[in-house]
């Protein structure tokens, strides 16, 4: 059975103070909450302290994008050294990384091997424009990038990470996908490339997300799904009540709390 896991991806929004009274107002609420792994993902100035709030309990925490080298001439890039001081994970190919900053798969390869030999876990973020589902595109490109991120890796380190499906027209538009249609491209998209390239066995074992407009009056439906192992939670994860309702419906639906 796979344990689902809920990221709460606060992209560039709150300072450090709201960050700390945003873990602060969620934190007992997601402790009481078991059977689901809870990651938070704040911006790289907030991590340490958020990482203080809640270490020695089983809440994680993820910086939202890394660079791959550990060190050296790169303004501006923060390293896995630098993030596996206070991170479990590392959500990495964001579609907005991918749309405004250039991010390619190449990178997004690199990254993930990197997160790996520094005993981070990623979270690999895959999804289609609202062009390319138009065009009937939408299979292939997003095996597509299932087969450059995971190129080069080992089943066991598939087998371990975590990928987001996540429609980019469904990011932050309030528009989630159909419940039907999300469980469609994590199950015979995501999954079954990943069956085609390492095996069932692994396939089984990665874990994928649904991200893209996740609120509480569609958690419990996107959760019902069988391929669907949790989410990543933009928008709704900035409100503690919104998040934590929806990792509570998460437990629920999977029969876990
Ligand atoms: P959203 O963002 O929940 O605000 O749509 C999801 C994401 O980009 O990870």
């Amino acid at each position: 059975m796979r344990k689902p896991i809920l990221a709460a991806n606060w992209k560039m929004n709150k300072t450090v103070r709201d960050a700390v009274a945003l873990v602060s107002a969620m934190k007992d609420g997601l402790l009481a909450i078991s059977g689901v792994e809870k990651v938070l993902c704040p911006p790289f100035m907030a991590i340490p302290d958020v990482a203080r709030l809640v270490s020695g309990t089983e809440i994680g925490v993820g910086a939202q994008d890394m660079y791959w080298k550990e060190s050296g001439a790169f303004t501006g890039e923060v390293s896995p050294l630098m993030i596996k001081e206070f991170c479990s994970h590392v959500i990495i190919g964001h579609s907005e990384r991918r749309e405004h900053f250039g991010e390619a798969d190449e990178t997004v390869n690199l990254k993930i091997k990197a997160a790996f030999a520094h005993g981070l876990t990623p979270i690999v973020c895959v999804g289609e424009t609202l062009e390319l589902r138009k065009e009937g595109r939408t299979e292939k490109w997003v095996s597509g990038q299932v087969v450059a991120a995971l190129q080069g890796l080992s089943a066991d380190q598939v087998a371990d990470l975590v990928i987001a499906y996540e429609p980019i027209w469904a990011i932050g538009t309030g528009l989630a996908a159909t419940v039907q249609e999300a469980e469609r491209v994590c199950s015979h998209v995501v999954r079954r490339t990943v069956a085609e390239l390492f095996g069932e066995g692994t396939a089984d074992s990665i874990r994928i997300q649904y991200g893209g407009s996740v609120k509480p009056a569609n958690a419990r439906e996107l959760m019902a799904q069988a391929n669907i192992d949790g989410a990543l939670v933009g928008g709704a994860s900035l409100r503690a009540a919104d998040f934590l309702e929806i990792v509570r419906l998460t437990a629920e639906t999977k029969g876990l709390d």
